[in-house]
């Protein structure tokens, strides 16, 4: 979407994979305070969207109001509490007669809902599709982009219909972003089946976004869904989802308790240099390279004649790589970016341990944990 928000992936946070239904606005308060106390707001996470379940009922003119239990300030207040640290609010609807978490959906509503939406101040929309017999999706999602436009406050638009109808084919100019896949869950690779559904481990995920780069760009993004860092996985794990994230351009949404969160899950969300290939402002989704014994190698053009690499081992045993620099000569064909490492020097530097690993005079070779990432950052060097 051409408005000119989005135009790198967003950054954020979502209640929905730690807490589900569980969201009050003791915990949105809390999470914006640690936002900002964490170090996240200054790494560059802004939204804090709520989830599914925020909902009570519509009165008797159709107005929707959050459940006056869990929410017993209103959204007014609350987003004015999270603006005043220098974030932004989302919220969560659906496209239904009901949400997913069987709150009253927006079908029917949708100008009156964003209208609403725009009078609390809500920045961020992620937009479901439970309960949606009968619509179509590409409809369904226009009607509520042109909603948001008509109550004429910027808002991000998450579109959420799992990829079912191919929104990468018809949402570039509906949504700012659009979910690829089913859900993800905590685990690094594995497949949870629920009989009609299924979700899915990282690494599915990750097999599941093949052929859709050539869709994103700023304003525009796949959206493998969002983070399960600090959920459970090994810091390994952690890392190799956070890297592959960023390798795929992906918006960076956590999913965690930012209250507790461990030292370790704090370092992953919030090192730097990693934020900063997936916020490159090209906005090139990377693309895997090759994939041996195990281990794929991946690719991402940045500004600047960059390029990020990154060393991605599926298997549980740590595996040597010896990458030959003439073996990564490519010119992109989406990019046509150019990496060239006969022609052009790079200064090499590694992105988690955080220091300069030598230049492409010499080939690297490095071994890489079981289920974790080696990830590199190639420089152009005068
Ligand atoms: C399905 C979505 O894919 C999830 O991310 C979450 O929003 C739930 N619905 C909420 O019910």
């Amino acid at each position: 979407k051409y408005d000119g928000l989005a135009l790198t992936p967003p950054m954020g946070w979502n209640s929905w994979n730690k807490f589900a239904c569980n969201v009050d606005e003791k915990l949105i308060r809390e999470t914006a305070d640690a936002m900002v106390s964490s170090g996240m707001r200054e790494a560059g996470y802004v939204y804090i969207n709520i989830d599914d379940c925020w909902h009570g009922d519509r009165d008797s003119l159709g107005f929707i109001h959050p459940d006056p239990k869990r929410f017993p300030s209103g959204m007014k207040a609350l987003a004015d509490y999270v603006h005043s640290k220098g974030l932004k609010l989302g919220i969560y609807s659906d496209a239904g007669s009901m949400t997913c978490g069987g709150r009253p959906g927006s079908r029917g509503y949708e100008f009156q809902d964003a209208q609403t939406y725009a009078k609390w101040g809500i920045d961020y929309l992620k937009y479901d599709w439970c309960n949606t017999e009968g619509l179509s999706a590409e409809g369904a999602y226009k009607t509520m982009a042109a909603a948001l436009k008509k109550a004429g406050r910027p808002v991000v638009f998450s579109i959420c219909e799992w990829g079912t109808y191919k929104p990468w084919g018809w949402a570039q100019n509906v949504g700012h972003l659009w979910r690829t896949t089913g859900d993800i869950y905590n685990c690094f690779d594995c497949v949870k089946d629920h009989g009609t559904w299924k979700s899915w481990g990282v690494m599915q995920i990750l097999d599941m976004q093949e052929g859709l780069r050539k869709y994103a760009g700023p304003g525009h993004w796949n959206d493998p869904d969002m983070m399960e860092i600090g959920n459970g996985m090994t810091a390994g794990e952690d890392r190799a989802h956070f890297s592959m994230w960023s390798m795929l351009a992906a918006p960076l949404i956590a999913g965690n308790d930012l209250r507790n969160m461990s030292q370790q899950t704090r370092d992953i969300l919030t090192n730097k240099e990693v934020i900063a290939v997936n916020q490159d402002k090209l906005g090139i989704q990377g693309f895997k390279h090759t994939s041996k014994d195990s281990v794929e190698t991946w690719l991402k053009p940045l500004k600047n004649g960059q390029w990020a690499i990154t060393f991605l081992n599926r298997s549980k045993s740590p595996k040597k790589v010896e990458l030959k620099w003439k073996d990564t000569i490519i010119t992109d064909d989406l990019s046509k970016r150019e990496l060239n490492p006969e022609k052009q020097r790079y200064q090499v530097r590694d992105l988690w341990q955080k220091k300069n690993v030598g230049t492409t005079k010499k080939d690297f070779i490095s071994t890489v944990p079981g289920h974790d990432v080696v990830m590199l950052l190639l420089s152009p060097s005068k």
